[in-house]
C-alpha cells in the first residue's frame, strides 16, 4: 500500500531522531512491499528562523491533506523569550488543533531489563503498562480569555479551562474503545472537588461508563494520581485526563520506564491522519552530538503503521525489534550505554 507521511523534524535532536524512524519505516516498507512517501517541513523554531512564523500556513496544509504525520521535537533556549510573539510551542498546539487530534495516546510500558533506570523500586515497577490518554485540544492551552493586561493598576494574566460536553465525550468514548482491547478498566482523572470543568468531565465519564458497563470505572483526583502513580503504577491500565493534567502526569509516568527517550505518543483525531512523536522534548544540551536515543520516535513510527495505517503486523515487529533490541544489551547514553543514535537504530535494523 501507498502512504504520504510528512516529515516535521523540527528541533534541537528533533532531526536527527527522525532520521533513524525513517531508515526503519524504509525497511518496513520494503520487506513489506509498501511505499512510504515523505514529504519533510521546518516546524518550530527553525520554521520561525526561516519564515518568521513556528507553523506555517503551507506545512498545516500539507500536514492535513497527508495520511500521518511525523514530528521530531521543538523548542530551544533560542526561542525562549517570554515576551516573543510567536514561539515554537505555539507551532505545536496550532499543528494539533488544525489536525483535530483531540486524544494524546502515551503508552508506559517498562521494559525489565531498565528497571535500574528508574528511581522506583523494582517490585514497583512488575508489570507496569499505562496508556495514558490524554485530551489533547482543549482545556487550559486553548480557553478563551487568555492573555495579560492591567486590571486596577496590577499586571495580570489569564488563562481560561474551558471543556464542552462533546469535547470530554469524544475523549472519553475513545478510552472505554482502547480500555477494551486491554484490561478493561478505565481510570477519569480530575480536580472534581474544586473545578466546574472537572465536574463535567466526571459526570460525562460516569454517563459513557453506564453505556459501556463491561469496562471498570473508577475516578481519582489529579493529586491522589500523581501519588499513585509513584506507591503503585502497576495497579493503573488505561488512564483517561484533560489536557494539563495529562502533560504533567505524562512526564510523571515516563520516569517509570527508565528514560524519556523510550516513549512514543500518537495524536489521535476523527480522521486518520494522526501525529506520531516522541514524548521526550528537543534537548538542546544534547543536540547535534548524535547520542540521543531514538526509540521513542522509532516506536512512534509503529503507532502510526497500527493507527493510522492499520498494519498490525508491522507495527508489531518494530516492537518486537525494540524489545530484543534492549533484551540484548544495546544503550544509548540515557539508558547507561555507549550507542549513538545511529547505532541504537542499526540495532533496531538488525533485528527486524
Ligand atoms: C508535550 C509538551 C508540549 C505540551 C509542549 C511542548 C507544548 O510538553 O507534548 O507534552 O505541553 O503539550
Ligand atoms: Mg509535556
Amino acid at each position: 500500500m501507498n502512504f504520504n507521511i510528512i516529515l516535521l523534524p523540527g528541533d534541537g535532536i528533533g532531526p536527527e531522531v527522525v532520521a533513524e524512524a525513517v531508515r526503519v519505516l524504509d525497511i518496513i516498507a520494503s520487506k513489506y512491499k509498501h511505499t512510504f512517501e515523505y514529504k519533510e517541513h521546518l516546524m518550530g523554531g527553525c520554521s520561525i528562523d526561516k519564515y518568521g512564523s513556528s507553523l506555517t500556513d503551507e506545512t498545516l496544509a500539507d500536514c492535513q491533506s497527508a495520511d500521518a504525520v511525523l514530528l521530531g521535537a521543538v523548542g530551544g533556549p533560542k526561542w525562549d523569550d517570554p515576551t516573543a510573539k510567536d514561539r515554537p510551542e505555539r507551532g505545536l498546539l496550532a499543528l494539533r488543533k488544525g489536525l483535530g487530534v483531540f486524544a494524546n495516546l502515551r503508552p508506559v510500558k517498562v521494559h525489565p531489563a531498565l528497571m535500574e533506570w528508574s528511581p522506583l523500586k523494582p517490585e514497583k515497577l512488575q508489570g507496569v503498562d499505562i496508556l495514558v490518554v490524554r485530551e489533547l485540544t482543549g482545556g487550559l492551552y486553548f480557553g478563551w480569555p487568555k492573555g495579560r493586561d492591567v486590571k486596577d493598576g496590577r499586571e495580570r494574566a489569564v488563562d481560561t479551562l474551558e471543556y464542552y460536553d462533546y469535547e470530554v465525550r469524544r475523549v472519553m468514548e475513545l478510552a472505554f474503545k482502547l480500555a477494551r482491547g486491554r484490561k478493561k478498566k478505565v481510570t477519569s482523572v480530575d480536580k472534581a472537588n474544586v473545578l466546574e470543568s472537572s465536574r463535567l468531565w466526571r459526570q460525562i465519564a460516569v454517563k459513557v461508563g453506564e453505556e459501556n458497563p463491561d469496562v471498570e470505572l473508577e475516578h481519582t483526583l489529579v493529586d491522589t494520581a500523581s501519588m499513585r502513580l509513584i506507591t503503585g503504577p502497576a495497579w493503573m491500565d488505561v488512564v483517561v485526563t484533560e489536557n494539563m493534567f495529562g502533560d504533567i502526569l505524562t512526564d510523571e509516568a515516563s520516569v517509570l520506564a527508565g528514560s524519556m527517550g523510550m516513549l512514543p505518543s500518537a495524536s489521535l483525531g476523527e480522521s486518520n491522519v494522526g501525529l506520531y512523536e516522541p514524548i521526550h522534548g528537543s534537548a538542546p544540551d544534547i543536540a547535534g552530538k548524535g547520542i540521543a536515543n531514538p526509540i521513542g520516535t522509532i516506536l512512534s513510527t509503529a503507532m502510526m503503521l497500527r493507527h493510522s495505517f492499520k498494519l498490525e503486523a508491522e507495527a508489531a515487529a518494530i516492537e518486537s525489534a525494540v524489545e530484543q533490541t534492549i533484551t540484548g544489551g544495546a544503550r544509548t547514553a540515557d539508558i547507561g550505554g555507549k550507542l549513538s543514535t545511529r547505532q541504537m537504530a542499526d540495532e533496531i535494523i538488525k533485528r527486524l
